[in-house]
């Protein structure tokens, strides 16, 4: 399959199964904005669940947090996001569409904004000057749009963090070093957003910031890379050959040293296929200088035992839920011939599926939809989301679910009337065993993990 494909198939598959639909798609779609459907939301709750798990009940060194989209507008002014958080924006004097410059100058190996070609209606070197753009939404607080009650939708989670240091760091009495870590949705105007779910105006962002002692900053930054590598590849089951750390060449004006977990998506996402998943940067003690400036109030750390008072500096780790949950799917996609028919398998790890398993009766008679009813029941009654289906072939029902990423098949026939046992099929190999009823929770709970 052509790497271009896979995005368009992912796209068809999750609005066929209820992964993502086209926000407000009922009035022709609301562009770059995307809605998760049933299995949809089942993902992306457990790959933040399994981030929360690693990041923070896993450990003792890392608190969480969830601070409000809504912030004092000062925060931003502080941050740099008022001043820095612009893209430059031209436009098309043919067909008035408009891009980054950057993005242009770059796809199109140009070194001059006259060689640019529109890429919508093909004129070239025919462009507005450069303006600008600051990718913060806006909106106002109270009745009255006045500039004084301008707020800002969140453009990332990091500063509810920065803003909360001492609180947290107090109250649950932790010492440096130690981190916090929150998930929630930030906001972005991006100029050209696009790819399905990779670039949006709204996305879920997983971050981590890591307060340490100036001068250890490097040695954490570089464990902190080691371990986030390694939770792509073996909590998500991210194929390691798709996975790559890239560091970055040019740096954000507040980091000593940045680089992006990538993944391997293929089409026209970032570089030759390759996109940023989660970025890791050592922020210095930019952001927490700023904000001592700024709001007046001392943010140092002070550890009484050595007897010193110091600004910690910050390891971020930042990732996007969505794009993380694009590449699961990316990476669970497979394709393969059955008995010549193309079968469509999301060969998602069974601890990410969204359900657990499929519960059949063999035939719509002799008591089996009321025996797989039961099982389909106390398997959700014991926390294992199922999905109960006794419509059509049984060849059918197991494709259906195949596609959906459902790790395990339970069908009810015969012998179950027999004798208590059930089938239990594997999605990946399509392999049957033979297990008790009385066994099944804990054959079960044993794949799951
Ligand atoms: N606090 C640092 C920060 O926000 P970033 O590299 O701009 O860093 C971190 O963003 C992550 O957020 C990215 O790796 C990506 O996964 C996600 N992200 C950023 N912009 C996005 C967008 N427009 N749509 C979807 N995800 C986005």
């Amino acid at each position: 399959m052509a790497d271009t494909e896979l995005m368009d198939k992912l796209v068809s598959l999750a609005k066929r199964r209820g992964y993502v639909f086209q926000s407000s798609e009922i009035y022709g779609g609301a562009a770059s904005v995307w809605d998760y459907g049933p299995l949809g939301v089942e993902l992306k709750r457990n790959v933040k669940e399994a981030w929360w798990k690693s990041m923070v009940h896993e450990r003792d060194d890392i608190e969480g947090l969830d601070a409000a989209i809504l912030m004092h507008p000062r925060v931003w002014e502080a941050s740099g996001h008022v001043s820095h958080f612009t893209d430059p924006l031209v436009e098309c004097l043919n067909c008035h569409r408009r891009f980054r410059e950057d993005t242009l100058l770059s796809e199109q190996g140009a070194g001059s904004p006259a060689e640019l070609q529109c890429p919508s209606c093909g004129t070239r070197g025919k462009w507005t000057e450069p303006r600008q753009f600051n990718l913060m939404f806006k909106t106002f607080k109270g009745p009255a749009e006045d500039s004084a009650e301008i707020v800002y939708l969140r453009p990332e989670t990091a500063q509810g963090i920065y803003v909360n240091f001492l609180n947290v760091q107090q109250s649950a009495r932790q010492k440096v070093p130690f981190g916090i870590a929150q998930v929630g949705k930030a906001f972005r105007n991006e100029i050209t957003p696009g790819n399905f779910t990779f670039r949006t105006l709204e996305f879920e962002q997983m971050e981590m910031q890591f307060f340490v002692k100036p001068g250890t900053d490097a040695e954490w930054f570089e464990r902190w890379r080691e371990q986030r590598l390694a939770w792509h590849r073996e909590v998500l089951g991210l194929a390691p050959d798709r996975l790559r750390y890239h560091p970055h060449e040019k740096l954000a004006h507040y980091a000593s040293a940045a680089g992006d977990v990538e993944f391997f998506f293929g089409g026209s996402i970032g570089d030759e296929g390759w996109g940023e998943i989660e970025g890791i940067h050592n922020r210095t003690d930019y952001d927490l200088g700023r904000h001592q400036e700024y709001s007046g109030k001392r943010l140092e750390y002070i550890d009484a035992a050595a007897g010193e008072r110091y600004l910690p500096y910050i390891i971020e780790t930042s990732a996007g839920a969505d794009r993380v949950t694009l590449a699961v799917l990316a990476n669970a996609y497979r394709e393969e011939e059955v008995e010549g028919e193309t079968r469509v398998v999301l060969s998602l790890r069974p601890s990410l599926a969204p359900l657990k398993t499929g519960v059949f009766p063999l035939v719509k008679k002799d008591g089996m939809p009321e025996r797989a009813g039961r099982i389909h029941e106390a398997l959700r009654a014991r926390g294992i989301p199922s999905f109960y289906d006794e419509s059509g072939a049984i060849g059918r029902r197991y494709r259906r679910q195949d596609e959906a990423g459902t790790p395990f098949g339970i069908t009810v026939d015969g012998e179950t009337m027999e004798n208590g046992t059930v089938t239990v099929r594997e999605r990946d190999t399509m392999a049957q065993a033979r297990i008790g009823q009385d066994q099944l929770e804990a054959y079960l709970r044993e794949r799951i993990g």
